[in-house]
């Protein structure tokens, strides 16, 4: 299950993402927004990021205007790791060295094609494990305060 949320800015690149996971036949969930109204990212942001932290969902999908602010919103809720991303090789290096569980794309800054590619690359790529296990787990150390350097 895919957790999806956009505000206006990235509502474009949610509408395309939901035909394509409809047309793949991968089960999503969609916290909103419904238009391309004005809203607050932040608030999409937050039901995402609890959904994919908490469970419910294996993973989310983010859109804003840039994928910037809606990522950084993400990234305060505990257990969520959202990565911005803008290039091919990043959706794949996102998931294979930093365990991202949460793609964020920029509605202003992607083209429909492209945020579509990076979909397809992120919800087929594994996460690597191995010395970046480690890592990940220092970003989660840190999250929680438990970090020393
Ligand atoms: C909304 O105008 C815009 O600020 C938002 O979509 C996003 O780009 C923030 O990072």
């Amino acid at each position: 299950m895919i957790a999806l949320g956009c505000d206006h800015g990235g509502y474009n690149l949610i509408v395309a993402i939901k035909d394509y996971l409809d047309e793949k036949g991968i089960a999503y969930k969609d916290f909103g927004t419904d238009s391309d109204e004005s809203v607050d990212y932040p608030i999409y942001a937050y039901k995402v990021g609890k959904a994919v932290a908490g469970g419910e969902c294996e993973m989310g999908i983010l859109c804003c205007g840039t994928g910037i602010g809606i990522s950084m919103a993400a990234n305060k809720v505990k257990g969520v790791r959202a990565a911005v991303v803008n290039n091919e090789f990043g959706a794949e290096m996102t998931r294979r060295h930093n365990h991202a569980n949460i793609l964020c794309m920029g509605g202003r800054v992607t083209s429909v094609e492209d945020a579509l590619k990076y979909t397809e690359i992120f919800l087929n790529t594994p996460e690597e494990g191995g010395r970046h296990d480690k890592r990940v787990a220092m970003l989660t150390a840190i999250e929680e305060g438990n970090f020393e350097a």
